[in-house]
């Protein structure tokens, strides 16, 4: 189910001749942390949109404020300056348009594949037998039909991500955030489950924003990727990915394909390397432990 504002945002883009509206318009949004060693910029006057329907990926280095941006826009972080919208709402707590993915396993170990899946539905009052009807459709839909009865102990990494994933989309979230949902995961079992993302992509038409730091992923899954800078973390490049779609993973054997890494990594490159040149300046002017 829509909320009624981005409802409404998808109304006006058809009556505007199809031109999709964004559901979510991040607009110079920055954020200051107080640290003990000063104040640190984690995000700097950053813009950019999320329009209807698309899957939209922020990569960046490690530390250049993914994070910081995933929190703020899922409402978890305030303190910031700028907006984000929702539709004509501005964020300003948790917002019942956006579900969100962590990138820490956050299964409910206590609780078999299937009322994990069907807790949202609980919480919401719907009763036994429909809500387990309802998740058995997130459960299918993320590929693990037949693992409804196991709990999170007895399944890999990828099907435990899988089962908070089913989760978040049984909230039926306008938008779906994921921070690094895949980060823990081996390369393969990344583009596999790249396909599972781009298969519910193409069913439920649903608006993403993903936070990564992994190329081929931005790449294999995104309409648009925003690339950010190290520390702090502003836009430096939106780049859009004409690939067709339906896409499956076998778009990564593509010359588009290269073409499109090659120009992410060329952005990012710089980024890395001023990163890592900072952390290596930091350890050898930080004083040894050993005395
Ligand atoms: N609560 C906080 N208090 C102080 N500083 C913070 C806080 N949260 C983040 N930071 C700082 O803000 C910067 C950005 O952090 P953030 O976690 O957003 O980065 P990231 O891009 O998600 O990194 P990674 O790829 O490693 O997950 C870092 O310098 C971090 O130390
Ligand atoms: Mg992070």
């Amino acid at each position: 189910m829509k909320s009624s504002a981005v409802a409404k945002a998808a109304f006006a883009a058809e009556q505007s001749g199809g031109c999709p509206m964004p559901a979510l318009e991040i607009e110079n949004l920055s954020m200051r942390f107080e640290t003990s060693e000063g104040p640190v910029t984690a995000v700097d006057d950053m813009s950019f949109d999320v329009p209807v329907g698309s899957f939209v990926s922020l990569i960046g280095p490690s530390g250049c404020g993914k994070s910081t941006v995933f929190n703020i826009v899922g409402g978890l972080l305030t303190g910031h300056t700028g907006s984000v919208r929702v539709g004509a709402e501005t964020v300003t707590g948790p917002h019942r348009a956006i579900g969100m993915v962590f990138q820490e396993e956050s299964t409910f170990p206590w609780r078999t594949v299937i009322d994990n899946v069907a807790f949202p539905l609980e919480v919401s009052g719907v009763g036994r037998e429909e809500r387990h009807e309802q998740a058995r459709h997130f459960i299918n839909m993320v590929g693990l039909h037949g693992f409804e009865r196991r709990y999170p102990s007895e399944l890999s990494g990828g099907m435990r991500q899988r089962v908070a994933i089913a989760r978040t989309l049984a909230f039926q979230p306008s938008i779906l955030l994921m921070d690094e949902p895949f980060a823990a995961l081996d390369e393969q079992t990344r583009l596999l489950l790249g396909d599972k993302i781009l298969q519910i992509q193409q069913d439920l038409k649903q608006t993403t924003m993903l936070i990564t730091h992994n190329i081929t992923e931005a790449v294999q899954l995104s309409d648009r990727i925003v690339v950010m800078t190290y520390r702090p973390g502003k836009v430096k490049r939106i780049i859009d990915v004409d690939l067709p779609r339906p896409r499956t993973s076998e778009v990564i054997t593509s010359t588009a394909f290269g073409a499109y890494v090659a120009e992410v990594w060329n952005d990012l490159r710089e980024e890395a390397s001023r990163g890592m040149a900072e952390a290596e300046a930091a350890t050898q002017t930080r004083p040894s432990r050993r005395s």
